[in-house]
């Protein structure tokens, strides 16, 4: 029987990470995600992920960053009208020097996570006509990402709200993504082209594309003044409600939940916070009517809109930024692939179409 999108098929196992989608629980490695959140660095928790000491983490995340920089005459040549997205993944792809794949595949694995932020940072930069920013030998992964895209320090609470995001995001088993970042390391390529893959993957607005959309809805619900008229008119012309639904959750996805916590601690944008918690109700109310026994609740991108919002993120990063997260785990997988290597190669039917083309 042929399962489209491989819906429910289990391809691999895996010791990262596991979710839950009828309990709406996600837990890195045995923790519940809510107690992962509480009091954790990026640096600490990625550490746990990828099973490295956190202060060798630490040090190569300062190598990585200074990968990335290292590699930003790369960006300098491409067109500033590519996105972010299209930006770095075209630099990640000329990261694979003998150098880079001569050191261990863990040490790749924090290597490239942390010249992604750099990448990210001077990209966004770049297009903008500013200089990239050297990224700090001293400050965390977080608030450098911060100070590389402003060129000033963050505050405390801006750090604290990122970093809650960023951990959040961190993984989530068989994703879209981090399946092509696994199928294309199975052929034993290498890591930046398992990367390549990812951020390919990322982009698209039904996986890591869809907190802008989120963002264009809640603009739209506040202009028109009724959720109920906004959302009528998209699911009568057959699109999708961004931000909700979800391929495994079939419950509030527990991301959304710490997300939507964290929003409430926020100061800054009150006003557009409480428009989401309130548009969250309607909608969900909406989609059980109109999309019965299909389960549409809230997935993370729909906080993660109100989090980048809370704390000045353009619209543009957003996805770009879910990526800085979500390296740990696709690299994490990667390594985990490798480790016990088979290559993916599902197979096809063949339905004739012949007499389509028949004169
Ligand atoms: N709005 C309206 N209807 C929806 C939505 C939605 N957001 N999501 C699913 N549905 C409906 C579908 O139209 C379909 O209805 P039908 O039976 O009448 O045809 C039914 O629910 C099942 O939809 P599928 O596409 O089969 O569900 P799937 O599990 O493949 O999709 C997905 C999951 C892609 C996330 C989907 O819910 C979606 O498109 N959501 C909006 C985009 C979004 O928020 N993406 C971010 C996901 S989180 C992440 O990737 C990090």
């Amino acid at each position: 029987m042929i399962q489209k999108g491989l819906k429910g098929v289990v391809a691999v196992e895996t010791t990262i990470a596991s979710v839950d989608g009828e309990k709406g629980e996600l837990r890195y490695k045995d923790l519940l995600l809510k107690d992962v959140v509480e009091q954790q660095t990026f640096e600490a928790v990625a550490s746990f992920l990828w099973e490295i000491d956190e202060k060798q983490v630490t040090r190569l995340l300062v190598e990585g960053r200074q990968l990335g920089f290292d590699h930003l005459f790369v960006l300098k040549v491409l067109p500033k009208s590519l996105s972010i997205m299209d930006q770095v993944r075209t630099v990640v792809s000329s990261m694979g020097t003998p150098e880079l794949l001569a050191r261990s595949l863990k040490e790749q694995a924090v290597l490239l996570t942390g010249a992604l932020a750099v990448l990210t940072a001077a990209a966004y930069r770049i297009q903008r006509e500013q200089q990239p920013v050297t990224p700090s030998v001293e400050l965390p992964h977080v608030a450098n990402y911060l100070y590389m895209l402003s060129g000033s320090h963050p505050t405390k609470s801006e750090v604290t709200a990122l970093e809650t995001y960023l951990i959040t995001t961190m993984e989530h088993g068989m994703n879209a993504s981090t399946f092509a970042a696994r199928v294309t390391v199975s052929s034993e390529s290498d890591l930046p082209s398992g990367l390549v893959s990812a951020l390919g993957t990322m982009k698209g607005p039904l996986h890591g594309g869809a907190p802008s959309g989120v963002l264009a809805l809640l603009d739209e619900i506040a202009s028109v003044g009724s959720v109920e008229t906004v959302v009528m008119n998209k699911l009568q012309s057959g699109e999708r409600i961004m931000g909700f639904g979800h391929r495994v959750y079939k419950t509030n996805d527990p991301r959304s939940l710490v997300l939507r916590e964290a929003c409430k601690k926020l100061s800054g944008e009150e006003r557009w916070l409480q428009l989401a918690v309130e548009a969250e109700k309607e909608i969900t109310r909406l989609l059980a009517l109109h999309k019965p026994g299909r389960r549409l609740y809230t997935n993370v991108e729909y906080y993660a809109a109100a989090i980048m919002k809370s704390i000045a993120l353009p619209s543009e990063l957003f996805t770009p930024t879910f990526s800085v997260a979500r390296s740990v785990g696709w690299t994490a997988h990667m390594v985990e692939q490798l480790e016990n290597n088979v290559i993916f190669r599902p197979e096809s039917v063949y339905v004739t179409s012949v007499n389509d083309f028949a004169p």
